[in-house]
């Protein structure tokens, strides 16, 4: 290993100048984490005596003679290709060499918007869909943490870190769901959020998605659907609960084998001390599905 180390600063003391460890040059700070437009200021400082130290730049490129340090300023960071070096020439061996800063330009998203893919309106409970978040210009895309919830609940974070771009894209993220009826007016949304390491602002900038709204359509659902059977007292109140959830809300009818005194015409429930003996049947209908329900009434005398 020492060896190998040795015979690579040689290499690069024949062909280029050193890098990295070796090199007399010690950047401060190492990593910059700059937000666009911002200003930045690092200065290079040379360990042992140099003939010229300077930065090289497309913007703020500069140099000195004889002094162990130099600055790399900018008032207001635009340009999303800079890659400042930091170089210097010594009197004595090695001769040359240079410093790459670790600078990283960042840009919170214009926008993190939420959508459908393929479907408008209320969902069905039970089906797939695709919901799909755009994140439109942001930098740089490899730190970019995509966070899906539903409710409060993190359901999908979506990494970018494969990707590399200095320079502001638009990515997006698509997630598959299968809603329950629990999820009925549960709301949905992606956060954009840019990790930029412990030199980036804290907490990390976050852009969210206004909220989706998910409307689950589902269909009449009873609390027990097996028929009810009631015993009629004369004089006595009997209540059929036909009540049923769903979305949209469900409509009732009632037929029964017996003619009904009460009028019962989209009633979830028939109270009534006339109910004559026989079978009662409830149907609650929304735009999926009609589910029906019966009651016996049964004749039986007071007291036995
Ligand atoms: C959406 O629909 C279009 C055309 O109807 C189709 O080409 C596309 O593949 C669909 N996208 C998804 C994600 O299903
Ligand atoms: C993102 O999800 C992965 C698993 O899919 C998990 O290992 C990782 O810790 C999550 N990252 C964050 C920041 O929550
Ligand atoms: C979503 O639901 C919230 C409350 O549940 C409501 O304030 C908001 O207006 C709804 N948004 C849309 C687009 O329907
Ligand atoms: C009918 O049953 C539902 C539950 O299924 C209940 O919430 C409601 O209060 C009941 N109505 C009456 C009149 O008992």
């Amino acid at each position: 290993m020492g060896n190998n180390f040795l015979i690579w600063i040689l290499l690069l003391c024949t062909f280029r100048s050193v890098s990295g460890e070796g090199c007399s040059l010690i950047l401060k700070p190492s990593r910059v984490v700059v937000g666009f437009g911002e200003s930045v200021s690092v200065s290079c400082e040379a360990a042992r005596p140099v003939r010229v130290l300077g930065w090289e730049s497309a913007i703020s490129a500069s140099h000195t003679q004889e002094d162990r340090s130099v600055q790399w300023k900018v008032d207001s960071l635009i340009d999303w290709i800079e890659e400042p070096i930091c170089y210097g020439v010594f009197f004595t061996a090695p001769k040359q060499c240079e410093e790459k800063l670790n600078l990283v330009l960042y840009k919170t998203p214009d926008s993190v918007s939420i959508r459908q893919v393929n479907h408008t309106g209320p969902m069905v409970a039970g089906k797939e869909y695709q919901l799909l978040c755009e994140v439109q210009n942001i930098a740089p895309v490899q730190y970019l943490s995509l966070r899906w919830y539903r409710g409060q609940t993190e359901v999908y974070n979506h990494s970018f870190s494969d990707l590399t771009s200095s320079s502001p894209v638009q990515v997006s993220s698509i997630l598959v769901i299968t809603p329950t009826k629990a999820e009925n007016g549960v709301q949905y949304k992606c956060v954009a959020e840019l990790e930029l390491g412990p030199e980036g602002p804290q907490p990390p900038p976050t852009v969210s998605s206004e909220p989706l709204n998910a409307s689950v359509y589902f269909p009449p659902t009873f609390l027990s659907p097996e028929p009810e059977i009631l015993d009629s007292i004369p004089g006595d109140e009997l209540i059929l609960n036909c009540t049923a959830t769903g979305n949209p809300t469900p409509i009732y009818s009632w037929q029964s084998s017996v003619p009904m005194q009460e009028r019962a015409e989209n009633e979830a429930t028939v109270t009534s001390s006339s109910l004559l003996p026989g079978t009662y049947t409830c149907t609650a209908s929304n735009t999926l599905e009609k589910k029906s329900k019966q009651f016996i009434v049964k004749a039986k005398t007071k007291g036995v």
